[in-house]
């Protein structure tokens, strides 16, 4: 071992540190990646404006206007590091066939090699940051601890949003507790008087790995989003996902609701959507005028995790602490709670920057302002956007801020035993087939539902448009085994409890011929989950059909809505050609997932193409 950098980490480990496991992983990290300095980071706010000073000095973070934005920040990533990568993305299972058809699979031993290459000095001139973090409340029986090293500032003032994060973690942890090891490097090591660019990234070497036997994340290259706040997407679903199969659980991309009636009713849902569907806005909804007497709260907008409880209910906590919001399209119109939550204390990344030191983005206000910097630090104007089409935010463009300042956030989402899920509901993006809401018959077919997910593509996210894309319980990109076995697992689970949430399904972006949406969206989306709490509580009947069961009209709150009974069943319209076709396409996904698809899927799918036309 070179005695230096062992040295460097030992010496910097803090005395609260009683892990002997973590000081010899990290040691073993510095001698790989070679940093300059290693900090224990404790998570305190004066650590968090230290980093920021930092950044801010160093041409990485922008101060905003205090007065506009408190303690705010704005960073703009590289061009080549504007979202989560799919494509470089593994799940590096012993053996392929447990990491299935739909996730990238290398040999461990070989990314283990590729990994030590990739590592070896990458850290040189910088700092390296040991980031400990718990994803769910500290001390929660559902809550799991992981720690993040990065060389990454940034990555760190985000983690302390995105997670409970600092010293306290250790105290969870005593002398031999479990924790995720996360390795995180950009990839780009500094000549001694090499000056740093604001995003350092790799764009020639991209690695998002995960191992899942052994519950190790290393990531490579990227410094934003998902890539590189390894809390989220890494640990919280995919290696999460694994977790939860081993030990009778789920881990789920899901946002939690909590929804209190006008008569003091509570109930809590829990909701998977794939991405860039409006989770956030559906986590923080705001009911219409009309019917102001029900109160909407936010548990989490993204990740659930579901455990069975005492009370024989499923129970589930967000395991994050910040929303990680996309900011294009959020607006006091489309979301005011989330205009809320990033008012102050939040991190803007690809967003614009306004003359007086504030932010913007398209869809934000109606009219631009007649001046901005762009994402990319250009000048940009209206002008300059018409001609050239040229965006002034990314259309990934993200803000970070913590959870607790959303105006909804619910009185019981710090609670350790999580909150009881009375529903399931999965919608995505479809222009035809998929009603506005069915319920499913039973578990089961809940489940075939949820499988057999999809939604069209964005240009923004995809580069093509309109493509359906199978999202299997909004899970593709984030399971972190075969995606068979994840299904036979939440078949399995409804031995788990004795009361079973309900399944349903929502389509809020039906078009008409015209190729208009038919749905108004965002807050009359409260119409269909005050049905979706009707049904949970037998107040209300339904219409049969051989997908499950649809509302009637009377049975639904229309007051201060124009939605006539016409367009409610256009809304509502099971077409026999379109589902004949969309079960084909089921046909063609099972196939596509091979052998491992439960039977008893493969037999529902062939009775609902048989009952499609028998009914
Ligand atoms: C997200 C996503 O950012 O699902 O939450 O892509
Ligand atoms: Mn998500």
């Amino acid at each position: 071992m070179n005695q230096r950098s062992y040295d460097i980490a030992v010496a910097a480990a803090p005395d609260y540190v009683a892990h002997e496991g973590i000081k010899k992983w990290v040691a073993e990290i510095v001698r790989l990646a070679e940093p300059d300095r290693v900090v224990w980071c404790d998570g305190a706010q004066e650590e968090y404006d230290r980093l920021c000073t930092e950044m801010v000095q160093a041409g990485m973070l922008i101060r905003l206007n205090p007065d506009k934005r408190p303690n705010s920040f704005l960073a703009r990533s590289d061009p080549s590091d504007v979202a989560r990568v799919e494509d470089r993305t593994f799940i590096c299972s012993e053996k392929e066939s447990d990491a299935g058809p739909t996730n990238h699979w290398e040999d461990p031993a070989i990314m283990r090699e590729t990994l030590r290459h990739l590592f070896q000095g990458c850290m040189h001139g910088r700092t390296m940051y040991v980031v400990p973090f718990s994803m769910g409340p500290l001390g929660s029986p559902i809550a799991r601890i992981g720690i993040e090293i990065t060389d990454s500032p940034y990555v760190v003032v985000n983690m302390r949003i995105m997670t409970r994060m600092g010293r306290q973690v250790f105290d969870v942890l005593g002398a031999r507790g479990d924790f995720v090891p996360c390795v995180h490097s950009v990839g780009v090591p500094l000549g001694r008087h090499e000056p740093d660019s604001p995003w350092p990234c790799n764009p020639d070497a991209r690695y998002i790995v995960h191992f899942p036997e052994t519950r190790e994340i290393w990531s490579y290259g990227s410094g934003y989003g998902g890539n590189a706040l390894l809390g989220k997407k890494c640990l919280a679903l995919r290696i999460a996902s694994k977790m939860a199969r081993d030990e009778g659980w789920l881990a789920e991309h899901m946002l939690i609701l909590g929804a209190e009636s006008p008569e003091g009713e509570k109930s809590y849902v829990a909701a998977a959507f794939p991405s860039a569907c409006g989770k956030t806005n559906f986590a923080m909804l705001i009911p219409p005028k009309s019917m102001c007497g029900w109160k909407i709260t936010m548990v989490g907008d993204d990740i659930a995790w579901i455990k069975p409880g005492k009370n024989g209910k499923f129970c589930a906590i967000n395991p994050e602490a910040g929303i990680f919001g996309v900011a294009p399209g959020t607006s006091e119109k489309s979301n005011c709670n989330a205009m809320a939550t990033l008012r102050e204390n939040a991190i803007f990344t690809n967003v614009a920057l306004t003359d007086d030191g504030d932010v913007w983005w398209e869809g934000v206000t109606d009219d631009a302002p007649a001046h901005l910097i762009d994402w990319q630090g250009k000048d940009w104007t209206p002008e300059i956007a018409r001609e050239t089409g040229r965006k002034a935010a990314h259309p990934n463009a993200r803000f970070t801020a913590p959870a607790r300042q959303c105006p909804s956030i619910d009185p019981e989402w710090e609670n350790p035993e999580g909150v009881p899920i009375s529903a399931f509901v999965f919608g995505g993006r479809r222009a035809t087939t998929v009603p506005l809401v069915y319920q499913a018959f039973n578990w089961s077919n809940g489940v075939y539902l949820a499988a057999t997910l999809g939604s069209e593509t964005t240009a923004a996210a995809f580069g093509v448009q309109g493509v359906v894309r199978r999202d299997p319980f909004a899970m593709l990109p984030f399971c972190g085994y075969h995606m068979a076995d994840y299904f036979r697992h939440w078949l399995q689970m409804r031995h788990a409890v004795d009361h079973l949430p309900k399944f349903f399904c929502v389509n809020w972006f039906r078009k008409n011929e015209q190729g208009e949406f038919m749905w108004p969206g965002f807050g009359e989306n409260m119409r269909v989950l005050k049905w979706v709490l009707d049904r949970i509580k037998g107040k209300v009947g339904a219409k049969e059909t051989f997908l499950g069961w649809l509302p009637f009209y009377d049975d639904m709150d229309w007051t201060g809505s124009d939605i006539g009974k016409e367009a409610f069943e256009a809304l509502i319209r099971l077409d026999r050609s379109d589902w004949q076709t969309e079960f084909e396409a089921h046909k063609e996904w099972f196939g596509k997932l091979g052998e491992r698809v439960p039977k008893r899927l493969l037999l529902k799918r062939e009775l609902y193409r048989y009952t499609v036309e028998e009914d």
